[in-house]
């Protein structure tokens, strides 16, 4: 019985041994929390009385902008969620909420950055600690629960297909090296 099982689910699970596209992302979400981490520490020492520092997040906003939104989600909509739609048996609840997330998360973004145009801290306290709080149970979920999902969902053939899209994706973004850079100096800034 027990060897049954287990013969069972080594057979019909495609993905075992394989990247899924959901490894990816998620793999792509440990940058983009350094980020997150960044600016929610600097958040808090302006909350603490501490000068606006401009050029840190004009840098955090440009990460956000390009590594998080433009890369990262742009791969997640476009090709993952994309898959995920397709499929009839695949509940659309999970996938509009990220895409509504998403959305949040653009609107947060240029309230941080009109409020640092205006000088206005309360606004950008609001701004910076609603896109901090909004992405790490945002990249929770999608690590937690739709990307499961979507591992199980999506067979070793889309799997592939789509990790070649990435791939494209990948080659026509440049500078990742230098955002994971600035990922890795905002991870230990203190
Ligand atoms: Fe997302
Ligand atoms: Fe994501």
């Amino acid at each position: 019985m027990i060897i049954l099982s287990i013969k069972k689910i080594l057979t019909s699970d495609e993905v075992i041994n394989m990247r899924t596209a959901g490894n990816v992302l998620s793999e792509e979400h440990v940058h983009i929390l350094k980020v997150v981490g960044a600016l929610q520490r600097e958040h808090d020492k302006v909350e603490r009385g501490a000068a606006i520092d401009e050029p840190f997040f004009y840098k955090a906003i440009d990460f956000i902008r390009s590594y998080a939104d433009h890369f990262h989600h742009a791969k997640e909509e476009g090709i993952l969620f994309r898959e995920l739609n397709n499929k009839p048996t695949f509940p659309h609840g999970p996938v509009k909420v990220m895409l509504h997330e998403h959305e949040i998360g653009r609107e947060y973004t240029r309230n941080m950055e009109a409020a640092l145009k205006a000088n206005d801290r309360k606004a950008l306290l609001a701004s910076a600690a609603g896109y901090a709080g909004l992405l790490a149970q945002h990249i929770h979920k999608e690590n937690t629960i739709l990307f499961p999902m979507s591992d199980q969902a999506l067979e070793g053939k889309i799997q592939e297909s789509m990790l070649k899209e990435f791939t494209e994706v990948e080659k026509k973004f440049t500078g990742i090296a230098g955002y994971l850079t600035m990922a890795k100096e905002f991870e230990t800034r203190r």
